[in-house]
């Protein structure tokens, strides 16, 4: 994607969100903030039985950096298996957002994968493998 076709795809995640809203009885609800601004994101997750992100959303206010990116998160994480989010990095955020965006706004465009990571951490602890 050049510069501009990338800002455009940011913008259209960041005015017509994804998966913005709280799903119904989610199995994870994490909430975490960026310290440096105070924003905060909400992730919601339903996981099934084969371990798949059966859905997931989220809710929060902040910049266009931080909410573009957990939309485009919550639309690459439906369906996929949990192993493949916990192997998720700011490399494959990267390659979402840009290099300019990433090199400018880390903290930003990396608040929706931090959540996630949390999220995860906390489900593995509660839900630990057989
Ligand atoms: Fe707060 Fe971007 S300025 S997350």
């Amino acid at each position: 994607m050049d510069r501009q076709a990338q800002i455009e795809f940011l913008l259209d995640h960041y005015e017509n969100p994804r998966n913005r809203g709280k799903i119904e009885d989610p199995d994870i609800t994490m909430s975490w903030g960026n310290p440096g601004c105070g924003d905060v994101l909400t992730l919601y997750l339903k996981i099934d039985e084969a371990e798949r992100i059966a859905e997931i959303s989220f809710e929060g206010e902040g910049c266009t950096v931080s909410q573009a990116s957990a939309s485009i998160l919550t639309e690459k994480l439906k369906g996929q298996p949990l192993a493949y989010a916990e192997a998720l990095s700011p490399d494959d955020v990267t390659s979402w957002v840009g290099r300019e965006v990433m090199f400018t706004r880390p903290r930003c465009a990396l608040l929706a994968l931090d959540t996630l990571k949390i999220a995860l951490r906390e489900y593995r602890r509660s839900h630990p493998h057989p």
